[in-house]
C-alpha cells in the first residue's frame, strides 16, 4: 500500500491517542506538530491538568454518549495490563442532591447521577447506595469501579507508545490548516491533516468555530489521601462551583476540584475559591484529613490537615454541540476535526481516536476512488 502522510496537529491527549492509532498502519506516516507537549504546563494546554476519571457524562444518543462508550474497554485493558501508564481502579462514590438538576454543575452531570444511567453495565460494580447509607442533604447515590488516571505519567507513555510506532514528534505553530500541511516530516505536503487544537479551535485562522469557548477548572493538588474517588452534583456556594475528588495512580496526588466557569480566560488560582475547594472537599469526604486519633465528626473542617502540593487552573475546550469528530476539505487539503472535547477528553480519547482513524479511511477511499 502506498505511503500516507499525516500530521496531527495537537499532542494532547485527543491528538496523541490519535495518532498512536494512525500509527498501528504501517503505511501511514505520521508526524505530531504541536505548539505545547507533554512536561508543559500552560493555561493554553488542557490535558495535564485533568485529574482524570472515568466518569461518563453524554446524554444517550449523543456523540459523547458513544465516544465515552467506546474509550472505556480500552482504559479498562490498560489499567489491568499496563501498569507503566499510570492508571488505576478507584471504588467510586456519586453524590446527587435534586436541587442541582438545573443548575451548571447538575446540567453538566444529569447522566452521571441517574439511578439507571446507560453505563450501569459496562463500568463494573454499578450499584445504588441504599438510604440508609446516604449522608444528610443527599437525595440519591451510586457506586461503582471507575478509574483515574495519573495524567502527566499516563501523557509522556502516550508519548513513548508514539515513538515506538515510528510517530515524529516535533514543535511547531500552525495557524492554518496550510501550514500543519508543510510541516510533515517527510518534507512532503501531508495528504490529511487532523486538527486536534482544542480550544484553540475557537480562535485560529482559517474557519473558526464560534461555538468553542473555555470552561475554566480550578484544582488543588494534595497529598492526602481520600480512601474513595467521589463527586457531588452541586454545591452551595454558588451554581458553577463544583466538588470533586480523585487520587492519582502512581503517588501522582489527589486532585480537589473545581469548579466550570464558562468563557473565564483567567490563567490565575482564586484563593477564595480555593479555600471553598478544600472545605468541600473535606465536608464530602472527611476521611482526606482524619488519622487516628482525630476530631469528633461536629468539628469544621480544617483545612490546615491538608497537605498543599500546588493550586492550579486549566480551561476545558467547551463546544457548544460536543466534540467535533469529522472530515472536511479546507483549500483543497483533507482534515479530519477532532476537538471540543470539554471536561471529558480522556474518558472519550480512544473512542475519538478510532473514529478519526475511520474518516482517515474513509478519506482515502475517496482520493482512490477520484483518481480513477
Ligand atoms: C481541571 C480539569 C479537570 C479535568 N478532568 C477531566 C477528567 O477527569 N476526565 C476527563 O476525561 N477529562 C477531564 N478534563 C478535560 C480534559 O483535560 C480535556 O478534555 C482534554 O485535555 C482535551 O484534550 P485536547 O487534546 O483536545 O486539548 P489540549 O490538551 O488543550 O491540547 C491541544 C493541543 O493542540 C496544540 N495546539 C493548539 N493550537 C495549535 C496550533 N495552532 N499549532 C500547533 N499546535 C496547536 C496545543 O499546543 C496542544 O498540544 C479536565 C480538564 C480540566 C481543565
Ligand atoms: C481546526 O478547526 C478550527 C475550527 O474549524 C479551524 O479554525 C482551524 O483552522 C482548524 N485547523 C486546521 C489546521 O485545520
Amino acid at each position: 500500500m502506498a505511503d500516507v502522510n499525516i500530521t496531527v496537529l495537537g499532542a494532547g491527549v485527543v491528538g496523541l491517542t490519535a495518532a498512536l492509532v494512525l500509527s498501528q498502519h504501517a503505511n501511514f506516516k505520521v508526524t505530531i506538530v504541536a505548539k505545547h507537549m507533554p512536561g508543559d504546563y500552560d493555561i493554553e494546554y488542557a490535558s495535564p491538568w485533568a485529574g482524570a476519571n472515568c466518569l461518563p457524562v453524554g446524554k444517550p444518543g449523543t456523540i459523547l454518549q458513544r465516544l465515552e462508550r467506546d474509550t472505556w474497554p480500552e482504559l479498562n485493558r490498560i489499567c489491568k495490563h499496563v501498569v507503566e501508564a499510570g492508571i488505576h481502579y478507584q471504588d467510586t462514590v456519586i453524590y446527587n442532591r435534586a436541587k442541582d438538576a438545573k443548575s451548571v454543575t447538575g446540567e453538566w452531570l444529569n447522566e452521571l447521577v441517574k439511578q439507571d444511567p446507560w453505563f450501569k453495565d459496562i463500568l463494573p460494580n454499578f450499584r445504588t447506595l441504599p438510604s440508609s447509607e446516604l449522608p444528610p442533604g443527599i437525595d440519591s447515590a451510586t457506586a461503582f469501579t471507575s478509574v483515574c488516571i495519573n495524567t502527566p505519567v499516563y501523557l509522556s507513555w502516550l508519548v513513548g507508545q508514539c515513538a515506538k510506532n515510528g510517530v515524529i514528534l516535533k514543535r511547531g505553530i500552525a495557524a492554518h490548516v496550510a501550514d500543519a500541511a508543510v510541516l510533515h516530516h517527510t518534507g512532503n505536503p501531508a495528504d490529511i491533516v487532523i486538527n486536534c487544537t482544542g480550544l484553540s479551535a475557537g480562535k485560529l485562522g482559517g474557519v473558526m468555530d464560534p461555538t468553542v469557548y473555555p470552561g475554566r477548572g480550578q484544582i488543588v493538588v494534595v497529598r492526602n489521601d481520600p480512601g474513595v474517588m467521589s463527586t457531588i452534583s452541586g454545591t452551595d456556594d454558588g451554581e458553577d462551583e463544583a466538588t470533586y475528588i480523585m487520587q492519582r495512580a502512581l503517588g501522582g496526588g489527589t486532585i480537589l476540584g473545581g469548579c466550570l466557569q464558562s468563557n473565564s480566560y483567567d490563567p490565575f488560582p482564586d484563593p477564595n475559591l480555593a479555600n471553598r475547594i478544600m472545605r468541600r472537599c473535606i465536608d464530602l469526604c472527611p476521611a482526606l484529613v482524619s488519622s487516628p486519633s482525630t476530631t469528633s465528626s461536629t468539628s469544621p473542617p480544617d483545612i490546615s490537615r491538608l497537605s498543599i502540593i500546588r493550586h492550579a487552573v486549566g480551561l476545558r475546550p467547551m463546544r457548544k454541540a460536543g466534540p467535533r469528530v469529522e472530515a472536511e476539505k479546507i483549500s483543497g487539503v483533507w482534515v479530519v476535526h477532532c476537538y471540543g472535547h470539554g471536561g471529558y477528553g480522556y474518558q472519550s480519547s480512544w473512542g475519538s481516536a478510532r473514529e478519526v482513524e475511520g474518516l482517515v479511511e474513509g478519506v482515502l477511499g475517496r482520493v482512490e476512488r477520484a483518481k480513477l
